[in-house]
């Protein structure tokens, strides 16, 4: 059976741009699940939450990391979310390694500056959200998977140092 390789961690950590490093590097197909959930609905995440709100949101990404995490031989790349339900992290790790990319606040702030798309860091203060966030979501974070920190790391130093982990993870 071929591994998946599967990316969490919070938003702005760099998981699509190290994702896609990953696919290149290793010859592998690349699923982005924000991408999967987009094209499923035919809408922008933004509009989804905005319509339907973050429930109907996490039942939609549930059924999307179901539907792909059995795949075989794929980099998986997740929503920041993903790591809230027991089922999406049991489904993913099934078939999968997962690695779990990590900033801090002031990072991520930079990071995510001047994107809108993420409903849940929109508002004032963005820096203190995610901070409120990152504390909520750190235990569920530390049981995801393997812990990369990106601080100071290009996307392919990234991608290189999973890579050079999954040799003793296999
Ligand atoms: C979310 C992260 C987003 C997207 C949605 C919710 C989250 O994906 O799935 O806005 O709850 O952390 P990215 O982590 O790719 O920004």
């Amino acid at each position: 059976m071929l591994t998946n390789i599967v990316l969490t961690g919070f938003m702005g950590t760099g998981k699509s741009v190290v994702a896609r490093e990953l696919s290149r590097l290793c010859g592998m197909r690349l699923v982005d699940i924000d991408r999967e959930i987009e094209r499923s609905q035919q809408k922008p995440i933004a509009e989804i939450f905005a319509l339907c709100g973050e429930d109907h949101f996490r039942q939609i990404e549930t059924a999307v990391i179901l539907q792909y995490a059995s795949e075989q031989g794929v980099v998986i790349s997740t929503g920041g979310g993903a790591v809230l339900r027991e089922e999406n992290l049991k489904a993913l790790q099934a078939h999968g390694i997962i690695f779990c990319l990590t900033a801090g606040s002031e990072t991520i702030a930079l990071r995510t500056a001047g994107n809108n798309d993420r409903p849940l860091l929109q508002g004032n203060d963005r820096q203190a959200k995610i901070a409120v966030l990152l504390t909520e979501r750190q235990p569920f974070y530390e049981k995801a998977g393997i812990m990369i920190n990106t601080e100071g790391k290009t996307p392919l130093e990234i991608a290189e140092e999973i890579i050079g982990k999954l040799s003793w993870t296999r």
